[in-house]
C-alpha cells in the first residue's frame, strides 16, 4: 500500500509503542505528583495484540518502531516482544527508550532478541542530583545499565538529558564528556509542557539557543550538521569533532516533519504528543474487526491528521502547564508517561 500522507504531507513512518504506563522512578519533569491512576490491567494489550496492530501499521508504511513506557523494561518478558517484532522484515529499526535501571538484567536478552538501538535517559552524572530529580537512589544502576548495553554489543547509544534551569543546566559539558568517553551521542532536551509536566514553567526551560551559547563559551564555535531528517534532534558538532543533539520541542518545534504516532499500552492511538483525544484501536481489535477494516480506520485518521501540537503551544500567549492535575487524574491517557515520552 502507498505511503500514507497526512493533511500536511507528513508520512506515517514511525510508531512509538508504549508497553506499560508504569515507571520505577519519578522524574520531576514527568511524574512529579504523589499518586497516579494506572491503566486497568485487563485493558493492557498482549504482545500478540500489539503485533497484530503493528502488522497493520506496517501495511500502511510504518518501518520504525520504538518501545517506550512508562519504563518499558518493567513489562515482563519484553525481549519476547522484540523477538516478534524482529521477525517483521519490513521494520528497518526496532529501538528502545529506557531509564536504564533494568538494563543490567535485560541488555543481553534484548540484543539476542534483535533490538537494534537503545536510548537511555540520563539527566545528571551526580548521584545526589539523580535522587533529588527522580526520588530514587538508582544512579549507579543506570550507569551499570549503560555499561551493560555496551557490553551486550549495542552501538550508537544515545543519552537523553532533559535540561532544567537550576537543576542540571551546569552539567552540559560533563554530560558531553561522558558521552565521548562511552562513544554515545548526547542529546539535550528542552523541558516541555506536555501533559504530566504539572510543574512546568517557562523560566525553568533552557532553550536550545542558550544551551548552544553556553557550549560555545566553553568549546568555541558549534557547527550545525546539515541533514534532512524527521528526527526530533537537531545535531551539532564541536570543534573537536564531537557530535551532539538538541531536541528543542519547546522553543523551536519540528512538527512540520513529524512522522510519528504513539500507541498506548491499552491500545489508544495518538497522532501527537499533545493530542487530547486518542483513537481506540483496542475495541476494534478485540471486537473482531477485520485487518482490512482496521487498516482503513488507521489510514483515514492519518490522512485527516493536522496535528502540530508543539507549534500551537508556542503560539499560546500565557504559557503554563498544558493539562491540570485534576484533568490528568480523570484521564491517565493525557500523561506523557502513558503515551511514551
Ligand atoms: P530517534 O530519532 O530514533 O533517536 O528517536 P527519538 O529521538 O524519537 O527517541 P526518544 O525516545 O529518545 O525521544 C527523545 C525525546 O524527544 C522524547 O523523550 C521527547 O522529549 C522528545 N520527543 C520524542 N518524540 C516527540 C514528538 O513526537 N514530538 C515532540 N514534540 N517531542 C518528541
Ligand atoms: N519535557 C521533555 N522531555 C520529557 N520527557 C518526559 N517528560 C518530559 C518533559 N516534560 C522525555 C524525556 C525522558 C523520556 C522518557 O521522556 O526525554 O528521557
Ligand atoms: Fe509531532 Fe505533535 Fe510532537 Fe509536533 S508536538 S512533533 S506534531 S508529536
Amino acid at each position: 500500500m502507498a505511503l500514507q500522507l497526512d493533511r500536511l504531507g507528513r508520512p506515517l513512518r514511525s510508531l512509538r509503542l508504549s508497553v506499560t504506563d508504569r515507571c520505577n522512578i519519578r522524574c520531576s519533569y514527568c511524574m512529579p505528583e504523589a499518586d497516579y491512576v494506572w491503566l486497568p490491567r485487563q485493558d493492557i494489550l498482549t504482545f500478540e495484540e500489539i503485533v497484530r496492530l503493528v502488522d497493520v501499521f506496517i501495511d500502511l508504511g510504518v518501518d520504525r518502531v520504538r518501545l517506550t513506557g512508562g519504563e518499558p523494561l518493567i513489562r515482563k518478558n519484553l525481549p519476547h516482544l522484540v523477538e516478534l517484532l524482529a521477525e517483521r522484515s519490513a521494520l528497518s529499526e526496532i529501538a528502545l527508550t529506557t531509564n536504564g535501571i533494568l538494563l543490567p538484567d535485560h541488555a543481553a536478552d534484548l540484543k539476542r532478541a534483535g533490538l537494534d538501538r537503545v536510548t537511555v535517559s540520563l539527566d545528571t552524572l551526580r548521584p545526589d542530583r539523580f535522587r533529588a530529580l527522580t526520588r530514587y537512589d538508582e544512579h549507579a544502576r543506570v550507569l551499570r545499565g549503560i555499561d551493560a548495553a555496551i557490553e551486550a554489543g549495542f552501538r550508537g547509544l544515545k543519552l537523553d538529558a532533559v535540561i532544567l534551569r537550576g537543576v542540571n543546566d551546569d552539567e552540559l559539558v560533563r554530560l558531553l564528556e561522558y558521552g565521548t568517553q562511552i562513544q554515545a551521542e548526547v542529546r539535550f532536551i528542552e523541558y516541555m509542557d506536555v501533559g504530566g509536566a504539572t510543574r512546568w514553567a517557562w523560566q525553568d526551560v533552557v532553550s536550545r539557543r542558550e544551551m548552544l551559547d553556553r557550549l560555545e563559551r566553553h568549546y568555541g564555535p558549534v557547527t550545525p550538521v546539515v541533514e534532512d531528517t524527521s528526527a526530533p534532534a537537531a545535531r551539532f558538532t564541536l570543534p573537536d569533532g564531537t557530535t551532539f543533539g538538541v531536541i528543542s520541542s519547546t522553543t523551536e518545534p519540528f512538527c512540520r516533519r513529524c512522522d510519528r504516532s504513539r500507541l498506548t499500552a491499552d491500545g489508544l492511538w495518538y497522532l501527537c504528543l499533545y493530542a487530547t483525544e486518542g483513537i481506540d484501536l483496542r475495541a476494534p481489535l478485540r471486537g473482531g474487526m477485520s485487518r482490512a477494516a482496521v487498516r482503513d480506520l488507521i489510514a483515514s485518521r492519518w490522512q485527516a491528521r493536522v496535528d502540530r501540537g508543539a507549534e500551537e503551544r508556542l503560539q499560546s500567549k500565557d504559557r503554563h502547564a498544558f493539562i491540570t492535575v485534576g484533568r490528568l487524574k480523570k484521564d491517565a491517557h493525557l500523561e506523557m508517561h502513558t503515551r511514551g515520552g
